[in-house]
């Protein structure tokens, strides 16, 4: 499936603050799509990449340490998570809250799947004139944390809503508040997100999270460390059960042997990065 723009010109992006984290994300997906020993299969992050006008390698890096694998692998496990929804609700609705430019619905498409892609307003613009559309495909611009997109929406054929590489950029408050809402709105749904560690916050509130080539990664006011998940039961009583993913196995020693197995190892478990998936109950 093409791009919209291929062999077109390049289309030049302005983002900053927040939306440009989008920019970073697809960067290192389709770096490591790039390679021939790629553990992501995802030909349209690499034409996204070559369509676009932005300083990438000036602004990030070359992006060519363990983090575009790492990405990679982040955005595999949640695939995984979304191609198990599919084999149980084959016509069920994923929310894909913080869309940026993933590709996710091209990797994982059964024919049937219904898709929501949640993202700010010149995000979704953006969207709009990079990617195809599709009539499965519906767009809405507005916060995550706004209950726009919750309205209409059809639970009929099971729901599952993705938060990849979102929650962090929110405040503790407004992530309770998210997950709640969900809680009361989606009986029988399932939500799925990712976390950075509290020290890992610390760190970009202090801005010291950085490339060497100066691009500062904007604060990340929520951090949960992997060993205070069950503290989100207490969210809302309608949630059934809260369970830990573990990252899918990668290349290489760090990436076989030791990030799946993080769950297990002494210090590292509780203070790594972490997937979890949140079941609601019936209602
Ligand atoms: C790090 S990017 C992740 C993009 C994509 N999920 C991925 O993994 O490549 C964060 C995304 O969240 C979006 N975002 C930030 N705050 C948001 C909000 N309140 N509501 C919806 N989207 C938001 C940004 O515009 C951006 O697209």
């Amino acid at each position: 499936m093409a791009t919209a723009t291929t062999n077109g010109p390049r289309v030049r992006v302005a983002l900053d603050g927040l939306s440009e984290t989008l920019l970073w994300t697809l960067y290192h997906r389709a770096m490591e799509a790039r390679r021939p020993d790629a553990v992501l299969d995802d030909p349209m992050a690499v034409e996204l990449l070559d369509a676009i006008d932005y300083p990438f390698e000036r602004r990030f890096g070359k992006g060519d340490m363990g983090s575009a694998q790492g990405q990679a692998l982040r955005a595999r496990t949640f695939d995984q998570e979304v191609q198990a929804f599919l084999r149980t609700h084959p016509e069920g609705t994923v929310v894909a809250l913080g869309e940026g430019l993933e590709t996710q619905f091209w990797r994982v498409d059964n024919g049937s799947v219904h898709w929501l892609s949640v993202d700010r307003p010149e995000v979704i613009e953006l969207r709009r004139r990079l990617l195809p559309g599709d009539e499965r495909v519906r767009l809405i611009a507005c916060s995550a944390l706004d209950e726009e997109w919750m309205d209409g929406l059809d639970a009929s054929h099971g729901v599952l809503v993705t938060a990849q590489g979102l929650l962090m950029y929110l405040q503790p408050a407004e992530v309770r508040r998210l997950i709640a809402r969900c809680a009361e709105r989606l009986p029988g749904g399932e939500l799925v997100l990712d976390a950075v560690p509290r020290w890992f916050s610390a760190q970009t509130v202090k801005g010291r999270v950085k490339t060497r080539e100066g691009y500062v990664a904007p604060p990340m006011p929520w951090g949960m460390d992997a060993s205070e998940r069950w503290k989100l039961h207490g969210a809302h009583p309608n949630i059934v059960e809260v369970r830990d993913l573990s990252l899918v196995r990668g290349r290489g020693f760090f990436y076989t042997h030791l990030a799946p197995r993080a769950h297990l190892i002494p210090v590292v478990r509780k203070r790594r990065p972490s997937i979890t998936v949140i079941r609601f109950g019936p209602g």
